[in-house]
């Protein structure tokens, strides 16, 4: 099974354009059910793996740091804005129970996941995290010692709102590429639909969210969500729509990467091969 490739500008460097989202892995607890999916994503060719100090109850950075450690191969991009939880097992527990649940009924889980981000509003029109110089500083270090590497590849502000998005922030993020401790920069917003904003070199949105038209032809564009909505609106992926969405990210998006999740390694094998259809 073959992957497309795409460049990594900012990186130079080539990746296969499937990338795995980080968001469900959790360690501890957790740690084997979760290592074998990044073991499955390897083994599928990905080499882009997505992940940030909120995802897994704040632990998921350490499941990446016990499979892949400081490996070369691998593009890892990590982000500062959303702050890290306390580790809660019980969330964990809760959530493994409770997606059986979920799976049965798509409308439940809509309504779930609408629930959770009124609660914690996202996307550009988010609430706001602190991206003042030490705080940056101190999620990156954090960050670079629970994935056991001494940089990563992307680093990126996590749901900043428009104002963050200044100058001296941006500063921020070049003085850690400057000081060796990430290799390019950007941000990440889990909206839909907002125009990319010149950020470093890294815009991560929503899929299908406006493609950069900016002058900067070393942006780099990564995708989330295309297996979350169809057609801008949320419809979660059958296995019988897996290719077409491929095909259809592939028509639209051919030089960007695509973070997906999934929460088993079967699913993501399916993914996975509806992906190389293309190549
Ligand atoms: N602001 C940000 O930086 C931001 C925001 C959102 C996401 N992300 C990144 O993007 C990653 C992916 O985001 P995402 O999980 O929202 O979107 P996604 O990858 O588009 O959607 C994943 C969901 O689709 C389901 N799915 C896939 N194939 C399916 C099939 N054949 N049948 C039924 N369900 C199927 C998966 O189910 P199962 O769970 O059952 O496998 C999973 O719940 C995250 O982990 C994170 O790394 C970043």
């Amino acid at each position: 099974m073959t992957l497309r490739a795409v460049e990594l500008r900012p990186l130079g460097r080539t990746v296969p354009f499937l990338g795995f989202g980080c968001g469900t892995l959790s360690g501890r607890g957790s740690l084997a059910r979760s290592a074998r999916l990044v073991e499955t994503a390897l083994e599928l060719g990905v080499r882009y793996f997505d992940v940030a100090p909120s995802y897994g109850g704040g632990t998921a950075e350490e499941v990446l740091g016990h499979v892949i450690g400081d490996s070369q191969e691998v593009v890892i991009a990590t982000k500062h804005g959303i702050p890290r939880p306390p580790y809660r097992p019980i969330y964990e527990r809760v959530r493994r129970l409770a997606k059986p649940i979920l799976d049965g009924s798509q409308s439940f889980r809509h309504l779930v996941r609408r629930v959770r981000s009124q609660a914690r509003p996202s996307g550009l029109l988010a609430e706001r995290h602190d991206f003042s110089a030490t705080a940056i500083r101190q999620s990156l270090d954090t960050s670079l010692r629970l994935l056991r590497r001494s940089s990563v590849d992307v680093f990126l502000a996590h749901e900043p709102v428009p104002e963050d998005l200044t100058p001296e922030t941006a500063q921020h993020f070049a003085d850690a590429v400057k000081d060796g401790l990430a290799r390019c920069y950007g941000a990440a917003v889990g909206a839909m639909g907002e125009s990319p904003v010149v950020f470093g070199n890294v815009w991560q949105s929503g899929w299908p969210g406006c493609l950069w038209s900016g002058s900067g032809s070393d942006v780099m564009h990564v995708f989330h969500g295309a297996l979350r909505y169809r057609d801008g609106v949320p419809c979660l992926a059958t296995d019988a729509d897996l290719e077409w969405r491929m095909r259809q990210f592939a028509a639209l998006a051919p030089a960007s990467v695509l973070i997906v999740s999934a929460s088993t390694p079967h699913r993501l094998r399916q993914i996975a091969k509806a992906a190389a259809l293309d190549a």
